[in-house]
């Protein structure tokens, strides 16, 4: 067994069970009739805090190996985004079982009417594009260069699922705003890296154009 295999080994199961943890922890909570007064709340705010969580932290393993080096960390970004796709699915299924009771019709009024649901619509759209075309058999169909460019996206839904949750919150809230911190910090992150980068080739073209 190589190294690399054996690192998989170790950490790939540690990471399912962490992620796997917050809906192990929900079950229970069901099991021992802990849902509070509104159970279908209780599952769609849960679902959707542990959504953000994720798309947050799959976002975060670029920055944590530029800033840390540990390039261990890269081989869990995608398991790590798919899990926020899971709880994001998780979160809108609540909803259109448990909420709306499967009415189709009122789904659609409510994603045409009310801003904050189709900004989340917007972001879960995106998240299930990145989750479909994940698969490396995908990313070879497509050509790197176009899936590279479909999985920028991820900002989008980055901005929009922090915009979801503090408009759904409605007034001024905390959590939303530093669920909102941390992602515009990341972005800053990523804004920074492709600038440094666009100056080092500006350079480099200018060095080429002068020798
Ligand atoms: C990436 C996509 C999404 C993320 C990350 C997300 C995340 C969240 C978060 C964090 C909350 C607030 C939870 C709390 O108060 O603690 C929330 C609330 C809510 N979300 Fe989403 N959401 C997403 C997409 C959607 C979609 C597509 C729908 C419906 C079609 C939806 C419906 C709702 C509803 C109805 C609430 C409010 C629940 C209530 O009033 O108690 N979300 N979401």
């Amino acid at each position: 067994m190589n190294k690399e295999t054996r690192l998989n080994w170790v950490f790939k199961p540690l990471v399912h069970a962490a992620a796997l943890g917050p809906l192990v922890w929900l079950i229970w909570l069901g099991l021992g009739g802990q849902f509070g007064p509104n159970p279908a709340e209780f599952i769609n705010r849960y679902t959707g805090d542990w959504a953000i969580r994720f798309l947050l932290i799959a976002l975060a393993v670029t920055p944590l190996r530029g800033i840390t080096g540990l390039a261990l960390v890269m081989r869990f970004r995608r398991l790590l985004g798919l899990y926020a796709f899971f709880y994001v699915l998780l979160h809108v299924s609540s909803y259109v079982a448990l909420d709306q009771y499967f009415a189709w019709g009122a789904i659609w009024q409510d994603i045409v009417k009310r801003t904050y649901i189709t900004v989340g619509m917007l972001a879960m759209v995106i998240l299930t594009a990145l989750a479909v075309t994940s698969p490396k058999a995908m990313v070879k169909k497509m050509g790197g260069r176009n899936w590279q460019r479909l999985h920028k996206l991820v900002y989008v839904a980055a901005i929009a699922a922090p915009v979801h949750f503090f408009m759904m919150r409605k007034g001024f809230q905390i959590e939303p705003l530093v669920y909102g911190g941390i992602a515009g910090l990341l972005l800053a992150y990523r804004a920074g890296v492709w600038i440094r980068a666009k100056a080092r080739t500006r350079a480099a073209r200018a060095d080429a154009q002068t020798a």
